[in-house]
């Protein structure tokens, strides 16, 4: 291990939160980012080259091309963040290189912002909001028939990806009188399953076909890149709302606009987009879209219990023990 006073190096892409920097750098030999500027590939390679550790976010494509021109020394990539979407990992882990994540601590932060996605969708709080904002002095009070919306109770949610973001949905879901749907790879535990009065689907194009509202909470992998595509969006029924708060890359964002512009569907609530932090231009143009900037899992308490979870990945590292939060590809 390369060292000052025998510490590792380690290097962290972006700025995280004060009390975080501030502990790495206690326990390790750390180099920040405190401008938090994204890094150039050509950074990037300079930084993998040199670390022992490396701590990247989202932001930061670490494919194949990068990891073979890492140093000997580089043994720990350990992401600030869940998804690791961003990471070659079988790339890495074919290297002798350790990938790890910080997972379930933004499980409930990210299921929130789901669920206001949907609430800001179905009960036009966006529109209702930009009208005061922008028209105050002509509002001319309440109306009958003016802003409505339609009643989540009792409508139809499925749920693409039922792991513990998606299980958390459902559970807030319920409590709002949705009746749950889900596709997975497989079945839930049954008691959870009976718990959330959650019903299995299988064949995702048959769930799609009857919901009401739709959230994509399934991580991007191969499988999933671009599983809502024109013929599956296709099956949405014309009044249904679409809400992603996983990665923009499970939607053929493209094909998403072409069937919002042609109200193929209500509208949409999206939180991550194909291509970020570039947005799709044809979707700025829309009105039945409300569009966010990945910030589900942003909360102070999130951010510094994903900063807990990366601190203790190294230190267990360092410590010469398996990290806990080690990314195993057949579970990704
Ligand atoms: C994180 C996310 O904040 O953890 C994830 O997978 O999508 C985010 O909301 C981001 O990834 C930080 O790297």
């Amino acid at each position: 291990m390369a060292a000052s006073q025998d510490k590792p190096l380690v290097i962290v892409t972006r700025k995280l939160p004060d009390s975080i920097e501030t502990r790495l750098s206690e326990l390790f030999d750390t180099r920040l980012n405190l401008s938090d500027e994204p890094m150039s590939q050509a950074a990037l390679a300079a930084a993998m080259r040199e670390a022992d550790v490396l701590v990247p976010t989202v932001t930061d494509r670490i494919d194949g091309r990068l990891l073979a021109q890492a140093g000997d020394k580089l043994r720990l990539i350990a992401q600030f963040g869940t998804g690791v979407d961003n990471i070659d990992v079988e790339s890495a882990l074919s290297r002798g290189i350790t990938v790890t994540n910080t997972p379930s601590v933004l499980t409930e932060d990210t299921a929130d912002m789901t669920v206001a996605l949907i609430l800001v969708m179905a009960r036009r709080t966006n529109e209702g909001a930009r009208y005061l904002r922008e028209r105050a002095a002509v509002w001319t009070g309440w109306s009958p028939t003016w802003m409505l919306g339609s009643r989540i109770a009792g409508k139809k949610l499925g749920i693409i990806g039922m792991g513990r973001i998606g299980q958390a949905v459902a559970s807030r879901a319920k409590a709002f009188g949705l009746e749950i749907h889900y596709h997975n790879r497989h079945p839930i535990n049954a008691a959870t399953e009976a718990e959330l009065g959650a019903t299995y689907w299988e064949n995702l194009d048959e769930m799609l076909a009857g919901m009401d509202i739709i959230s994509v909470n399934c991580p991007h992998t191969p499988s999933t890149y671009h599983l809502l595509n024109t013929a599956r969006l296709n099956l949405i029924q014309p009044h249904a709302y679409l809400i992603n708060t996983s990665r923009g890359e499970v939607i053929d964002e493209n094909a998403l606009a072409r069937a919002l512009e042609n109200d193929q569907l209500a509208g949409a609530g999206l939180d991550v987009f194909e291509n970020e932090p570039t947005i799709n231009p044809r979707l700025l143009e829309l009105d039945n879209v409300v569009l966010l900037p990945h910030m589900s899992s942003a909360t102070l308490e999130g951010r510094l219990e994903m900063g807990e979870k990366v601190l203790i990945n190294i230190r267990t590292w360092v410590d010469g023990h398996k990290p806990p939060d080690r990314v195993i590809p057949a579970i990704l």
